[in-house]
Order: structure tokens, then C-alpha cells, then sequence
């Protein structure tokens, strides 16, 4: 789970981590109180769980609150890369001597963790890794030691930090590791940390990643999920413990496996290129025990997506085999009786597929089409979508 920066500003806070003062606000009254509370200039930012807002237009100076309500006017209601802004950070503005870059991530690749710092901070980090890949330095971070006040020093030392700011960056390193360690997060991204004119090294942004699969450890993380911040479809699923993911094609897909929905996204995607670029709609994995109650679910969720116009349900029977997931989805269809509106295409395969297809074709339910292939199962909900 992605945190917004102003929910990243207060857990650096709470570690120690140097930030300055901030008030979230979703109308520009608020706005305007905001920045009259904070005095002097601000900084309105768009808080949106995605990159590049400054270019975009989701981060202006204001300097006195009838600029902060202008700004906050500008920003509220922006779509910045199909996000739209519904919320602003009022930010204490920071008088900046120099800005750079510095981050924690999971290093998936190595199976370890990594640090990447820059003194060429406030630019897009990808065009610093392509351009001047000589200007970041990327250190690895042992899971099991850390970041000690050594390791700090190693990381500052490798990126080219200048030798008066040590003692002022690296206790900074060693509290966002914490953050890292202790929130259990996959990444902590701060870009821009500036050094002030006043000397301060402060984290003037912050981009947390938290590990969901360590929600058990942390009560707190709960209340960092905010209702209006997930997609409707997202929650429904999760209320139903479904693998669910919505994207923003036209078929419904849902499959038995990760691997399985995966390569259904690909030719699904591949048929709809024939179809005027039909796309999936979703992600769906309904694990191994496809019964008629989950099968139920994932339908409900899919069908209660606007934008969906055919499903593609893609089972591979195996401990589960395909007579238990054909007599799911008839009973799933039963189930949801005439909120069933949309064409769903089975493609059955696996453990006792004839038993299952035969189930299916003595069903004969209006809206359901089998078929034996992916590829051809594929080509005909990308064409029931387009149809
Ligand atoms: N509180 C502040 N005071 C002064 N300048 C600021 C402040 N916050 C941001 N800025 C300036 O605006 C620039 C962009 O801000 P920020 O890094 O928060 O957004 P961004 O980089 O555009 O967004 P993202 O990091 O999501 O891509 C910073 O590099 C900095 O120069
Ligand atoms: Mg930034």
C-alpha cells in the first residue's frame, strides 16, 4: 500500500525524521485557513498516490492565503495521469539552498535491500538513473544489520554529500531507515531532501511503501487505508477476501491461479487488438477452490463494473476439477438471477473437463457460451465486449 506524502510527513515525523509543518485541506477555504494558521509563504501540493505532480501543476507557492485559495482552486479537481486531486497538503514553504535525493527499497532481485542517494535531487529519479547513472550511488543494505551510524556514513560518503553536512545527513539516513524497518515498508523515497538557507536538512517530500503482508504487526496501518481513496470495486472484493485488481479494459476476466489470470490478461489483450483494443477489465484470481460461493462473488464484483461488457471465466481444473467449477458458476448464475446481465465465455480445461462441460451445455444458460480453447475463448469475449 502506497501512502499519500502527508500521510508519509507524519510517520517521518513520529521517527524524528525532520519535515516541516503541514495541514491537509479538501476545499479552498480550508486551504485559505491553512495557510493563514501556517503565516508566510506555502506550498499547496496535490496528494495523490502517483509521481511527477509538480510538473503537472499539483504543487504551487503561495504566498499569502489569497494565493493558497487560487492554488487550491487550480489543483482541486486536476487529473493528474487519471488520478484526480481531492485533497491538498498546505505545506510551511522551505527557503531552498540544494535538494537531493535519497531512498530505501526492496531489492527484489538481489533478495536484499537498497540505497540509492543522490546530490542531484528535485529531478525525476528514472531520468537521473538513465542520464547521469554516475550521479546516483546505490548501496546495498544488509535485511540483517541495517543502517547503523556507519552505514549512514557510507551511503552519504558514496553519493558525494559534502563533508560539513555528514553530521547533519546521516543521523537523517539512520531515522528513515527505521521507518523503513520498523513500519515494514518497501520503500521510503525522499526526493527532494534539502538543505535550507538556514542550514536544516529537512524532508521537504516523502513516498512510503507499506507491506501489506505485515498489516498483522502494525494496528496502526489500518487507519492509513482511507475509504474514499479505494476503488468501490477494490473494496467489494476485498470484503470477499478476492484476489482483485481493476483495470480499465471492457472484459471481465476471472481464472483460478496467478499464472493462469496473468497469461488470460495477455490474450485477451492480443484478441482485443482485432476488436478495436478491447482490454481486460480486471484481475481476478479465484484460487484453487472455485466453489459456487466464491465464483458467485468474483461474478458479483465483475458484473457491478460499469465498463465491463463481456466476461471471460478461464478455469484449469485441478484439485478442484472442473464438474465442481461448472456446477459454481450455474449456481453462481442462479444465484445472481437477473442481476446476470453481461455473456460470459467458459473455457474449461483439466481435471474431468467433460464431466464439467457437460453440466454447462445441460444448463444451457442464455448467457453462457463454452468453448475449448483460450485462444478461441479469448477471441470471443474481446468480440462480445466490442459487439
Ligand atoms: N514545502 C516546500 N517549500 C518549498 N519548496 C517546495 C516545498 N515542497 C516542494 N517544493 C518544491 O517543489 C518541488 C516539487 O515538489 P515535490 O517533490 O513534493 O513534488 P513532485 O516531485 O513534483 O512530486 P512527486 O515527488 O510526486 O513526483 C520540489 O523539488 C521543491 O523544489
Ligand atoms: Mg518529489
Amino acid at each position: 500500500m502506497d501512502l499519500f506524502e502527508y500521510q508519509a510527513r507524519d510517520v517521518f515525523e513520529s521517527y524524528g525524521v525532520p519535515v516541516l509543518p503541514g495541514i491537509v485541506a479538501d476545499t479552498p477555504e480550508e486551504v485559505r485557513a491553512a495557510a493563514e494558521k501556517l503565516g508566510g509563504t506555502v506550498v499547496v501540493k496535490a496528494q495523490v498516490k502517483t509521481g511527477g505532480r509538480g510538473k503537472a501543476g499539483g504543487v504551487k507557492v503561495a504566498h499569502n492565503p489569497d494565493q493558497a485559495y487560487e492554488a487550491a482552486q487550480a489543483i482541486l479537481g486536476l487529473d493528474i495521469k487519471g488520478h484526480v486531486v481531492k485533497r491538498v497538503m498546505v505545506a510551511a514553504g522551505a527557503r531552498i539552498a540544494q535538494e537531493f535525493y535519497f531512498s530505501i527499497l526492496l531489492d527484489r532481485a538481489n533478495r536484499s535491500f537498497l540505497s540509492l542517494a543522490s546530490v542531484e535531487g528535485g529531478m525525476e529519479i528514472e531520468q537521473l538513473a538513465v542520464e547521469k547513472p554516475e550521479a546516483l550511488a546505490r548501496i546495498e543494505v544488509d535485511p540483517a544489520t541495517g543502517i547503523d551510524e556507519a552505514k549512514a556514513r557510507e551511503i552519504a560518503d558514496a553519493a558525494g554529500f559534502p563533508e560539513d553536512l555528514l553530521d547533519r545527513i546521516v543521523p537523517v539516513i539512520e531515522r528513515l531507515w527505521w521507518v523503513f524497518r520498523d513500519e515494514d515498508a518497501t520503500l521510503v523515497e525522499v526526493n527532494p531532501l534539502v538543505l535550507t538557507e538556514s542550514g536544516q536538512i529537512i524532508a521537504l517530500d516523502g513516498k512510503v511503501t507499506i507491506d501489506e503482508n505485515a498489516d498483522f504487526r502494525h494496528e496502526n496501518h489500518g487507519a492509513l487505508v482511507e475509504a474514499g481513496d479505494v476503488d468501490p470495486l477494490e473494496a467489494k472484493a476485498k470484503e470477499s477476501d478476492l484476489n482483485y485488481v481493476k483495470l480499465d479494459g471492457e472484459v471481465g476476466i476471472i481464472g483460478n491461479g496467478a499464472g493462469l489470470v496473468m497469461s488470460t490478461l495477455d490474450v485477451v489483450s492480443y484478441a482485443g487488438e482485432q476488436q478495436g483494443g478491447v482490454k481486460p477489465a480486471n484481475f481476478l484470481d479465484i484460487g484453487g477452490g472455485a466453489s459456487a460461493e466464491v465464483m458467485a462473488a468474483g461474478l458479483d464484483v465483475i458484473l457491478n463494473d460499469p465498463q465491463v461488457k463481456s466476461v471471460f471465466v478461464n478455469v484449469f481444473g485441478g484439485i478442484t476439477a472442473c464438474d465442481a467449477v461448472a456446477n459454481g458458476i450455474v449456481g453462481a448464475l442462479g444465484k445472481l438471477g437477473d442481476t446476470a446481465t453481461k455473456p460470459l465465455v467458459v473455457r474449461l480445461d483439466g481435471n474431468n473437463v467433460e464431466e464439467g462441460r457437460r453440466i454447462l451445455a445441460e444448463a444451457n444458460h442464455p448467457l453462457v457460451t463454452v468453448v475449448d480453447t483460450m485462444d478461441d475463448a479469448a477471441a470471443k469475449a474481446a468480440e462480445l465486449a466490442n459487439a
